[in-house]
């Protein structure tokens, strides 16, 4: 089937999963719940609970049901990054995927606590899938993962050393320090938590983690190189975001030629890496070779 259908097939799918984890807008504190539904349906790639999902098949995974609640909660904290990461406080962007920022819409109480509900609410999901006792250990790990590449060895602490390094200069090895947790962990841990629920051996996760580091890299590169020159209505958030709060990035250090062939080469490094394992996943493959040119 051609790439494209099938990306398509699979996010459509990843959403109704999403719709059926959501919690139910009742109750008095129904706007909160309203506010994290507009922000984890507004239409994102979705590209983390994919990697979930063909990890998952490349370590030979044949029970989609036991990947789903990591899937869920996986995207309700990828969004609630991006729920944060728009605050005033942080990067002070009115769009995101196509659509006013949760705080332009809500205000920014609800925001924060839209972004807490759905950081909170993720890992409640995730906690569903200890309660088969067969896949329990697994499913511990699995959860331990995600805890600890979202968190402040992961995700949060690489978006702590971006705050704290606006208006100065930077080196290039703080910068892929920042890129490797801001942006890298959440994409490692995705491919981690597929190879885990799929049984896989110690040299298989840490090839699972190699080749996210190098995804996640790329990506991060990648949406520096489209806050210059992307189209705003295609990627769905403000243009010059970066150049707005004076960012250090890829641009800036190597400008957007280089930056480009730096996609490609990590692109590359991840594919061998992939291709240094026995099995196979053509729809993974191809995936990372989409996203070198990806324009959203
Ligand atoms: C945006 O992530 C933030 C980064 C880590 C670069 P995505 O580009 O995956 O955003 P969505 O999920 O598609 O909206
Ligand atoms: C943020 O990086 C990555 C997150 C952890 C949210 P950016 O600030 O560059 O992400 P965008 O461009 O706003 O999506
Ligand atoms: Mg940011
Ligand atoms: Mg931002
Ligand atoms: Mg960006």
């Amino acid at each position: 089937m051609e790439f494209n259908i099938e990306l398509q097939n699979r996010v459509q799918e990843i959403e109704k999963i999403l719709k059926q984890y959501l919690p139910q807008e009742v109750g008095f504190q129904k706007t909160v719940v309203e506010a994290m539904e507009y922000s984890l349906m507004a239409g994102g790639k979705r590209l983390r609970p994919l990697l979930i999902w063909e990890s998952y098949r490349l370590f030979g995974g044949k029970n989609k049901t036991e990947i789903e609640p990591f899937m869920a909660a996986m995207e309700m904290i990828h969004t609630y990054s991006l729920v944060h990461d728009d605050l005033p406080a942080m990067d002070d962007d009115m769009y995101r995927r196509g659509r006013k920022t949760t705080h332009v819409v809500y205000g920014e109480a609800m925001g924060i606590l839209a972004g807490d509900g759905l950081l909170n609410y993720g890992f409640e999901v995730a906690s569903q899938a200890f309660l088969d006792v067969t896949t329990l250990k697994k499913a511990t790990q699995a959860f331990m993962v995600l805890a600890r590449k979202a968190g402040i060895y992961g995700m949060i602490g690489g978006q702590a050393v971006d705050v704290e390094n606006c208006d100065r200069p930077m080196e290039k090895d703080k910068l892929d320090f920042i890129y490797q947790l801001k942006t890298g962990a959440l994409i490692e841990a995705s491919m981690m938590i597929g190879a885990i629920m799929a049984d896989c051996t110690d040299a298989q996760l840490k090839k699972a983690e190699e080749i996210g580091k190098k995804i996640g890299l790329a990506f991060q590169i990648q949406d520096d190189i489209l806050d210059v020159i992307g189209d705003e209505a295609e990627i769905g958030k403000p243009l010059h975001s970066d150049e707005k709060n004076h960012k250090t990035t890829y641009v800036t250090i190597f400008g957007i030629e280089k930056a480009k062939s730096l996609v490609e080469q990590l692109s590359t490094e991840a594919l061998d890496a992939l291709h240094t394992c026995p099995q196979e996943n053509v729809f993974l493959e191809a995936l990372i070779q989409y996203l070198i040119y990806r324009k959203k």
